[in-house]
């Protein structure tokens, strides 16, 4: 075997943008250990997944992927490899009997432990699971790799785990209880990763509207520790965009839909995951909202920043969901007039409440609920793309575009893919001002403006 400092890691990820975080925290924590991180799964030693267990197909995806590495493992016996992330923490020790190829399983609350489970499991060469459910480590959560290809954007992760329980859902098993950060340790990461060079940070949590609550009940509409987070991230200097993702409605109050839209540097673009339209399923789902509170949230916030677009998260197929339920879904994303929408087909997940309710619904049912929602969001994204069309909107220059690498691909505001042909002086990060001239659903095409 090679000195630890020789061994190459390979990290896939699955699920989450918390989980792509947590990814690059273990890749952060190994390259400052002793291992090198490497992207070709052929040279490495190491080969981590690090997975998702929010719905079946989550999980099958990443068992198909680890399963055909049998074929490797028996051509270089010496490599090893592990699970780490939600996957790990729900099946520990069966993915082991599952995967007979399969050296280690690392739940999320092990994390930190990365580098020295590793360590300790390649001398022993014996199988072994670390699933207990800690609290989470916050320097570990704080890591970053030093990225110099994409070092404008960074994220950082507010909060862990969900309190929420909401019927259908597995990650409060998977990732345990709310656990905010403290507000000074996320200001000094941002200020470190904007100091690094990134302009735009993505704040993570999944129930971030909830950040510095641990569990209490949505406050009244004067309080809300996110938007005094909000309000702190916003004073950096030579920072220029901030994203968040998920809040809850039951805690988007008045006061952070006042920070939301006052703070200049909040992206127009909010997802708000709504799940369902009818107020029966919501009740069942142990979503604590009705949809007329939900559309009272977005109205005032489009009440108050007028070019606000919004995304969301919907699930077809709840138990019991009947042809009302659904039509009433599909009426109020047409009412919002969501610019996306992550539709997904209910899927029983154990542990959870939904999965024991009676009146689970045919396959079939889910497939033509999701192709109808998929086809009405085809078609408003394509009416809202071509309204743009003729406007100037201020984008975040990113890279060279994946179809055609002579143009740039960038984002505005709202979260919009522009496509453009760059001048000399853009580079990744620039804020330049795009004439958007054409349009299809997903990518608008545009000229750069010289101010
Ligand atoms: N914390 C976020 C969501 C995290 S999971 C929130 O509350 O909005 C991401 C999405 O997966 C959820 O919003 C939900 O729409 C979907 N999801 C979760 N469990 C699911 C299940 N059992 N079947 C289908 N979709 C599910
Ligand atoms: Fe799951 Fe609900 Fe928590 Fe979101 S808020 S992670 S959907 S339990
Ligand atoms: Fe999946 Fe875990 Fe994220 S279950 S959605 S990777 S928190």
């Amino acid at each position: 075997m090679k000195a630890d400092r020789d061994l190459k890691v390979y990290i896939k990820t699955f699920g989450c943008q918390m989980n792509e975080r947590d990814s690059e925290s273990a890749a952060a924590l190994l390259s400052a250990d002793a291992f090198s991180i490497t992207d070709s799964e052929k040279d490495a030693d190491i080969l981590i997944f690090n997975t998702c267990s929010v719905r079946d197909q989550a999980e099958r995806k990443a068992i198909g992927k680890i399963g055909i590495l049998k074929r490797l493992k028996r051509s270089r016996p010496h490599i090893f490899i592990g699970i780490m992330g939600c996957m790990a923490q729900s099946r520990g020790a069966e993915l082991l009997k599952e995967i007979p190829h399969l050296d280690f399983v690392i739940g999320t609350g092990q994390l930190h432990r990365l580098p020295e489970i590793i360590k300790s499991e390649i001398r022993k060469r014996h199988k072994t699971v670390f699933d207990e459910l800690a609290r989470p480590d916050f320097n570990a959560l704080a890591a970053h790799l030093a990225d110099t290809e994409n070092n404008f954007s960074a994220s950082i992760a507010v909060m862990t785990g969900c309190n929420r329980f909401c019927s259908y859902c597995i990650v409060p098993y998977v990732r345990g209880r709310e656990h905010s950060r403290p507000p000074d340790e996320i200001i000094e990461e941002a200020e470190k990763l904007v100091a690094s060079g990134v302009r735009e940070i993505l704040l993570l949590g999944q129930n971030i509207a909830a950040y510095g609550l641990d569990g209490k009940s949505p406050p009244k509409d004067a309080f809300s520790p996110f938007a005094e987070l909000l309000e702190k991230l916003n004073n950096i200097d030579g920072l220029y965009r901030i994203r968040f993702t998920s809040p809850h409605p039951a805690y988007f109050n008045d006061r952070l839909i006042d920070a939301v839209t006052s703070l200049p540097k909040i992206c127009e673009s909010i997802h708000l995951p709504l799940q369902s339209g009818s107020d029966r399923i919501l009740k069942l789902m142990n979503r604590p909202y009705t949809s007329a509170h939900y559309m009272s949230v977005v109205n005032k916030l489009k009440s108050k920043s007028p070019r606000m677009i919004f995304s969301t998260d919907v699930i077809v197929g709840f138990p019991g969901e009947t042809e009302d339920d659904f039509n009433a879904t599909r009426g109020i994303m047409n009412e919002v007039a969501f610019d996306n929408a992550f539709i997904f087909k209910y899927s029983k997940r154990r542990d959870t409440l939904a999965a024991e309710m009676p009146e689970q619904l045919e396959q079939k049912i889910k497939e033509e609920r999701n192709k109808i929602l998929l086809e009405d969001l085809a078609e408003r994204t394509g009416r809202y793309n071509a309204s743009l069309v003729g406007k100037i909107l201020e984008v975040m220059a990113e890279g060279p575009s994946k179809r055609n690498s002579s143009r740039w691909a960038g984002r505005s505001s709202s979260n919009k893919i522009v496509i453009f042909e760059p001048e000399s002086s853009v580079s990744s990060g620039s804020l330049i001002n795009v004439k958007i001239e054409r349009s299809t659903p997903m990518t608008l095409f545009g000229k750069i403006q010289v101010s």
